[in-house]
């Protein structure tokens, strides 16, 4: 029996599974968004411990098992989302920076004047963003009094959510391979927090936790159980879908979208608009992937709910959509909090374009889902382009995937069918899988063979009207594009 926790950015999900990968037990709870200026995000580290050990826990009294049952804990987190904390009290020293949060995009500018993108971009994969670690560790020393000091006196700890949830439950300070390659602190082609990077963003070696595989026992809880598997949730979600192979690639609809392409044990070159990213590291074998990341997708849909007040709930969106023969020339450029891959501009903001009179929620609805899709093509296009093998279908998951108005239409737009699979929680699937692999209960042909198909969409659309929509939609990209600055 295997416990999965998969801290996300807006709640928790915990999930039970058997020795067979059947799902035998759940919980889910929400927890505090802080948004202490615009731009800025935030969470409450030790609310995000107190909600998912309660979560665990309802997952547990769901199965009916006692902790001491389980064989083992996964954990798959919200990845980039920077904790501090004392490791002697276990107290947070600061609230968590999200990665939402773009409070350092000057910096990033700064650092890309004064020519650091090329060191970053060889040694982690990534890009100079706001959306990665390093920079919100180094606001973090250079603003909380007295924390550089705490830091260089081993008095202070930095990890990402996983990090911290595994201290909690076991008292060690570790982290994976995948949430380290996020933090524009760790050289993916060594395997090693890289000195360099930590001495530019002033982060003392001894304030990060050790990095290990994503499968392997890391300690253990009170009650004798082991954690043995850890994942950023994008590769966890990859792994959950056995993307196995080389080429093999999914697209996880959330509060944003990652759409990773399995690429391999030889690490490919960070091409341009994407990201080279450590998938997960068994034993001494680390898996790489190309990353595409979509910051906003679902959290434009619950923009629609909660900021506009113009549906009651996600689902509605689909019925809306189809209430309309096309968007009439109406697209939302969801960049709420900037925009990610391939464009990487903090600067951006959400912009609507189109309007008529004629316009109604309808069209805001449409232009919501349809903006999930057209950033799919963005990022698969961008794939593809770089010479990554022609995706041949995308496997699809995460809440999104419920709604089949969407799903047709990212197949008609990609070309491509779309697969969902049975286990729509495909992010905490992986985490029990990895978690699974690192007590010894299965191997990767487990994995392999637990992936069902529940729904396949085929594309439709002509090619005509497929590049009339993208075209629109390359034209309010513009719009939004370099907005604030
Ligand atoms: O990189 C950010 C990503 O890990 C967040 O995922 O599912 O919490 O929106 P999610």
């Amino acid at each position: 029996m295997l416990l999965a926790i998969d801290q996300g950015t807006t709640g928790t999900t915990c999930l039970v599974f058997d020795a067979e990968g059947e799902l035998i037990g759940r919980g889910y709870r929400e927890f505090g968004q802080h948004f202490p200026r615009p731009g800025w995000v935030e969470h409450d580290a030790a609310e995000i411990w107190d909600v998912t050990r309660a979560v665990a826990d309802e997952a547990l009294e769901d199965a009916g098992l006692e902790e001491a049952e389980l064989d083992g804990i996964g954990i798959t987190n919200q990845r980039e989302t920077v904790c501090v904390w004392d490791p002697s009290t276990g107290e947070p020293l600061h609230r968590a920076l999200v990665w939402q949060d773009r409070r350092t995009a000057a910096r990033c500018d700064e650092l890309r004047q004064a020519g650091y993108e090329q060191l970053v971009r060889e040694r982690t994969g990534l890009v100079l963003d706001p959306y990665f670690s390093g920079t919100k560790i180094e606001w973090l020393l250079r603003n909380v009094d007295g924390l550089a000091q705490r830091a260089r006196e081993g008095r202070a700890m930095f990890g990402t959510i996983d990090a911290w949830l595994v201290f909690k439950l076991t008292g060690e300070l570790v982290t994976d391979a995948s949430n380290a390659s996020r933090t524009l602190l760790y050289d993916i082609r060594r395997g090693a927090w890289d000195d360099d990077l930590c001495e530019l963003f002033g982060v003392p070696s001894r304030a990060l936790p050790s990095v290990r595989p994503s499968a392997g026992e890391v300690g253990r809880t009170a009650a004798g159980v082991p954690v043995a598997g850890i994942a950023g949730d994008q590769q966890a979600a990859l792994f959950g879908q056995a993307c196995l192979e080389p080429g093999m690639g999914k697209n996880t609809y959330g509060t944003g979208s990652f759409v990773l392409l399995n690429a391999g044990s030889r690490r490919p070159p960070a091409p341009a608009g994407l990201l080279t990213t450590i998938a997960w590291q068994i034993a001494g074998n680390v898996t790489y992937a190309l990353e595409a990341s979509i910051f906003v997708t679902g959290a434009g849909v619950q923009w629609l709910r909660d900021g506009l007040g113009i549906i009651e709930a996600a689902g509605e969106t689909e019925l809306l959509a189809a209430s309309l023969d096309a968007n009439d020339g109406v697209y939302f450029v969801p960049a709420l909090t900037g925009l990610g891959s391939p464009y990487w501009d903090p600067y951006a903001r959400g912009t609507i374009v189109g309007l008529t009179r004629g316009t109604g929620r309808a069209h805001l609805a449409r232009a919501a889902l349809e903006a999930m899709a057209y950033q799919t093509v963005d990022a698969v296009r961008a794939m593809e382009a770089v010479g990554a093998h022609p995706l041949r279908e995308l496997r699809a998951d995460g809440g999104a995937t419920a709604n089949r108005w969407l799903m047709q239409f990212q197949a008609d737009l990609l070309g491509v069918p779309v697969l969902v699979p049975e286990v729509a929680e495909t992010t905490a699937l992986g985490a029990a899988y990895l978690a699974g692999v690192g007590v010894g209960m299965w191997t990767l042909d487990t994995v392999q063979r637990g992936w069902r198909e529940r729904a396949r969409f085929e594309p439709r659309m002509e090619d005509a009207e497929r590049a009339a929509l993208l075209e629109g939609w390359g034209r309010a990209v513009e719009r939004a594009r370099g907005w604030e600055q």
